[in-house]
């Protein structure tokens, strides 16, 4: 869906802010604290029902006001998602001016993705950055994953517990009160694992193609699936997951914690075989997050059969004019783009496409 207007209250740092954005192409300049991100993270919100930041609900309302809203109209249908705070925590959405049970109901709505700063964690960061993506993408289109992962991790949560205890009270034959709990971590983890592989299967090839064109350079990007346990098929997950817990029980009790399973994965993302985390460059590797969240986007488009909403905030620094020159050109072809950025982009100027300046005031300028 595309959106076409945006009119936030009392959020961030905008008390009243009515806007209206370009299909294709929307650049939004302006001074460090200006609020370029809080107008990304607004649109953010309408695709998601929450901040892309581990902010408190309450955070986002006006320092002087005790409610806000984000209203968006979509252009191609005739849909408008509206989300309000209230200073107490709570939120509430509603489409077309009816509540919505769950927020969740918000998703594949306004399908977005969003590129910052904190993406290069994806390649540089530690292994969780790389399962929130998979977390993250998996969840927007296959709402029995979202259930698997709470079931995942509760059990993770409870079996760490009776681990501590039985190694505390040095309860002979103990594995068999994990029984249960280990049942529900190869059931669940299993889903997830597959869901994950086939996810990666899917977003490989258009990655690698993402970054070839971004980087104009012969260079070779790999990303591989690297599961906590080795497993001999897909099939066999579920019997060789069983088998890895029996195996290292006795590990798993001398320290107290599950040691297999999905929430150990990781991805390991090589440039011609070589590690990206350990030997890629600033640039090199934004380009490769880039990638991989480009490719997600474009598996959206496919579930969701709109295109998706691209939030690049300020994610031009680290890369060359070559590169960013190719990522302005890219952008807009998977989705209507917003580009936030504290310096005008030489590359921008001429450009279909609307450019807003953010003011130090507060007042946003359409300049083109
Ligand atoms: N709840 C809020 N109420 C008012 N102002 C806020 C609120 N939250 C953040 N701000 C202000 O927003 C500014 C940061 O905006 P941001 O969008 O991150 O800037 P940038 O343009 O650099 O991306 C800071 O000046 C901060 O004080
Ligand atoms: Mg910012």
């Amino acid at each position: 869906m595309i959106l076409r207007e945006i009119s936030l209250r009392n959020f961030r740092n905008y008390l009243k802010l009515n806007l209206r954005f370009d299909n294709r192409l929307n650049i939004i300049i302006g001074s460090n604290g200006v609020g370029k991100s809080n107008l990304l993270e607004s649109i953010y919100i309408l695709g998601f029902g929450r901040s892309p930041w581990a902010t408190l609900n309450r955070d986002v309302i006006n320092f002087n006001e005790n409610w806000s809203t984000i209203t968006g109209h979509a252009k191609d249908r005739n849909i408008e998602v509206k989300v309000k705070f209230l200073s107490n925590g709570h939120k509430k959405a509603e489409v077309n001016n009816k509540t919505v049970k769950s927020l969740s109901e918000l998703l594949g709505l306004f399908t977005e993705t969003l590129i910052g700063h904190e993406e290069i964690n994806l390649v540089r960061g530690a292994p969780s950055y790389r399962r929130k993506l998979m977390d993250m993408h998996i969840s927007q289109i296959d709402p029995e994953y979202v259930q698997c992962l709470n079931k995942y991790n509760k059990a993770v949560t409870a079996r760490n517990k009776i681990l501590e205890k039985l190694k505390g009270d040095g309860v002979v034959g103990g594995k068999v009160l994990l029984e249960s709990w280990n049942d529900i971590l190869v059931q669940n983890g299993a889903y997830i694992i597959r869901k994950r592989k086939a996810f990666l299967d899917k977003v490989e090839k258009q990655c690698k193609e993402f970054f070839s064109f971004l980087s104009n350079e012969p260079e070779k990007l790999d990303i591989e699936y690297s599961p906590s346990f080795e497993y001999s098929s897909v099939e066999a997950i579920e019997e060789d997951y069983h088998k890895k817990l029996n195996e290292k029980y006795s590990r798993e009790l001398r320290y107290s914690n599950t040691f297999y399973g999905p929430h150990r994965d990781d991805l390991t993302i090589t440039l011609d075989s070589r590690s990206m985390r350990r030997f890629g460059s600033w640039g090199q590797s934004r380009a490769a997050s880039i990638s991989i969240l480009l490719a997600s986007a474009q598996l959206l488009e496919d579930f969701y059969n709109c295109k998706p909403i691209l939030l690049l905030d300020d994610c031009f620094t680290d890369l060359d004019e070559i590169r960013s020159r190719r990522l302005f050109e890219l952008a807009p072809q998977i989705g209507q783009t917003f580009i936030s950025s504290p310096k005008p982009l030489s590359f921008t100027q001429n450009t279909d496409g609307f450019t807003y300046k953010i003011h130090p005031s507060g007042v946003v300028e359409r300049m083109q």
